[in-house]
């Protein structure tokens, strides 16, 4: 999968790669420690969507970044347990591995959804507004500093109308 380009600093020698089954408690972790606002995540459910899953890896080869796959019952894929650790935000990480999520779908011919409280982020990768009712509910985050922020829900069609910022680099 190569290594990532990051946006404005000293290439660090990150990698792109897939999850390994000895490291689903390492997602699950990082979710809830560097994503407390989001939907929690079981180690089981990280573990039973294996598959859908990349990751960021730094140097030393430990997991900095997140994103996964979750495929719904109606046909379409769920971007979930999308986190970049702290130290790591603002490098362009999240935006590649949401691009690279979104061109996963539409390869599949797949719509793909999410839903967050950082709706900003994902409406400039060409994702657009959908009913939160459109999406099957989950467990709500236990707490949260920025958990008052209401969820909203996003979908970017299996076929987006244009080129966006989130195509895939
Ligand atoms: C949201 C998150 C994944 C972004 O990761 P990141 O690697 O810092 O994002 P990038 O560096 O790729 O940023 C890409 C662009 O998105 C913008 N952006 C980043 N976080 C944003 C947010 N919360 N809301 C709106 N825009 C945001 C950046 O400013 C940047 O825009 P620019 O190119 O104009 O400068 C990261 O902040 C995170 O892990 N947050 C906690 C978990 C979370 O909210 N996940 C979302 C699904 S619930």
């Amino acid at each position: 999968m190569g290594t990532v380009a990051t946006t404005g600093r000293r290439d660090a020698g990150l990698r792109m790669r897939p999850l390994r089954a000895d490291e689903v408690f390492v997602v699950a972790g990082l979710v809830r420690t560097a994503a407390p606002a989001c939907a929690p995540m079981a180690p089981r459910d990280v573990l039973e969507h294996l598959d859908g899953f990349e990751v960021v890896a730094d140097r030393r080869d430990r997991i900095v970044a997140s994103a996964g796959l979750w495929a719904l019952p109606d046909g379409r894929l769920e971007l979930r347990g999308l986190v970049v650790a702290p130290r790591w935000r603002g490098r362009g990480l999240g935006r590649r591995l949401a691009g690279r999520a979104a061109a996963r779908a539409a390869r599949r011919r797949r719509a793909l959804v999410c839903v967050t409280r950082s709706p900003g982020f994902f409406e400039q990768l060409g994702f657009q507004r959908i009913p939160l009712a459109g999406v099957p509910p989950k467990p709500l985050a236990a707490h949260g500093s920025d958990g008052e922020r209401p969820r909203v829900a996003l979908a970017r069609p299996a076929r987006p109308a244009a080129a966006t910022r989130g195509a895939i680099a």
